[in-house]
């Protein structure tokens, strides 16, 4: 995937910080988005088919409204799935342009099949309105032309759904695996290390849970918004699985994200880090207890308390995830960030705008003076005393400004003062030619 590094370029400390920052945002759209996206997908083929084998219409319209909610229109797609990712990866792509680290490619093919899986998506919850609509009509007036496009429809639809979860599914282990890698940068470079490994599996399951729980709860949320006292056989129906998912979901979530802090690379974990599991570990407790008194007495109040207490918990637990990978990555935020410099740099010199080269006595007030004067001795020999013998060889005398070697036991060796080599001879001619005017 090296081209995506083409399309990256050097960022400086506070781009890199900016970066992080809208990364946190993005994900606080697309993550959600795309648990439900899957959630509701997988429930929906397995209410259709379920519905189809024991003929209930329950099930059957429960898988349609399911696919209606999360795939309003082509437009939720695009702004809450395709576009969100495809901004995840060049946020990602900057962020390790530097590394070997697979993640970049893994988020890459992510998103190739991402975008495949929700036009298979999008046919799948057109097709629902079609099969209908053709059903009510080849009832009226059977024809056998009808018929066969029935057929042929619900056959699209079959394989639309099928392999849009298949898709998803996928691309979105493909994300959750490649974000694991990117928090070990150095040391994650294939697609077995990032698939197989405890951190990735950990962060998988925790993905797995927070789909179920953001699904149920975006299912009480969007079904009863304002309805306290929807009692059709659907409603009951729809209430219990979705208070029942999101139950399950929620008290299975803080082993998970306990399991995945503990995965963590040492270089990622903080206190923050920490507080912020703690944090999410208490919201999903508040949240079991609202589920609980869901469970007792349906209440539309207390779904949306329940639904907003989790997008919270969402909200922090892509904080934390950031902040971790953040931390993982320092190093190489700081190669990035002095390759900026030194580009930044390069392209004021071609200007003719570069910062002005020091002068010797500049240099020499800056960087020699606490330990060389030119008559006396101070934690290195006056210059008087040492330069004489640099008299007719200037070269090594730079040579030694710009490599210090041990030279006379009675004193500490000189530390290298990391000097470029213009600067070594402005310097080097500087006290070579005032140690004589004093
Ligand atoms: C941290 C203290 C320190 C700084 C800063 C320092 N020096 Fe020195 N310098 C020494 C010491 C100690 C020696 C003696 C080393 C030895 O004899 O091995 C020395 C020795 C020298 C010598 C004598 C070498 C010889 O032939 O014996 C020269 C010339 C010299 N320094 C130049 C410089 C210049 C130029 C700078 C600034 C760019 C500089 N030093 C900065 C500590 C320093």
């Amino acid at each position: 995937m090296d081209f995506l590094k083409y399309i990256a370029f050097p960022q400086s400390m506070e781009h890199i910080a900016l970066l992080h920052l809208v990364l946190n945002l993005i994900c606080m759209l697309f993550l959600p988005y795309a648990g439900v996206l899957f959630g509701a997908s997988v429930l929906s083929r397995y209410f259709e088919r379920a519905g189809r084998r024991t003929h209930d219409p329950v099930a059957a319209r429960f898988a349609k409204e399911l696919t209606e909610t999360v795939i309003a229109n082509k437009s939720t797609l695009l702004f809450f799935g395709v576009l969100p990712f495809l901004s995840l990866l060049f946020a990602y792509a900057q962020l390790l342009q530097h590394t070997d680290n697979v993640a970049v490619s893994m988020i890459f093919f992510a998103f190739v099949l991402f975008t495949a899986a929700t036009a298979l998506l999008y046919t799948y919850r057109y097709t629902f309105r079609l099969e209908e609509i053709i059903s009510i009509a080849s009832s009226a007036s059977k024809t056998e032309d009808l018929d066969e496009y029935l057929a042929t429809t619900s056959r699209l639809h079959d394989r639309a759904g099928f392999w849009g979860v298949v898709l998803l599914s996928i691309s979105l282990t493909l994300l959750i695996a490649g974000a694991a890698a990117a928090s070990s940068p150095s040391s994650v470079t294939t697609l077995a290390d990032a698939l197989f490994s405890f951190e990735s599996a950990a962060r998988i399951l925790q993905s797995v849970a927070a789909s179920g729980m953001v699904t149920g709860a975006v299912i009480l949320y969007f079904f009863f918004a304002g309805k306290n006292s929807e009692d059709t056989p659907y409603a009951l129906f729809v209430k219990k699985f979705a208070v029942s998912l999101t139950m399950a979901s929620t008290m299975l979530l803080p082993l998970f994200v306990l399991a995945s802090l503990a995965a963590l690379p040492a270089a990622a974990l903080t206190g923050t880090v920490f507080g912020l599991s703690a944090l999410i570990v208490v919201l999903l407790l508040f949240i079991g207890h609202f589920l609980y008194a869901l469970l007792q007495h349906f209440t539309a109040r207390t779904a949306a308390n329940a639904f907003f207490l989790l997008i919270l918990v969402f909200g922090v637990a892509i904080v934390k995830d950031q902040l971790a990978f953040g931390n993982a990555t320092q190093k190489e935020t700081a190669v990035l960030s002095a390759q900026y410099d030194a580009d930044h740099a390069g392209l004021l010199a071609r200007f003719g705008l570069g910062a002005k080269p020091l002068t010797g006595e500049e240099i020499y007030a800056g960087r020699c003076s606490a330990c060389h004067n030119f008559g006396d001795k101070k934690i290195g020999p006056a210059y008087k005393d040492v330069l004489p013998k640099y008299e007719n060889n200037r070269d090594i005398l730079r040579a030694f400004i710009l490599n210090p070697r041990k030279m006379n036991p009675a004193f500490p060796p000189m530390p290298n003062q990391g000097l470029k080599p213009a600067e070594a001879d402005s310097i080097a001619a500087y006290i070579m030619l005032t140690y004589k005017r004093k």
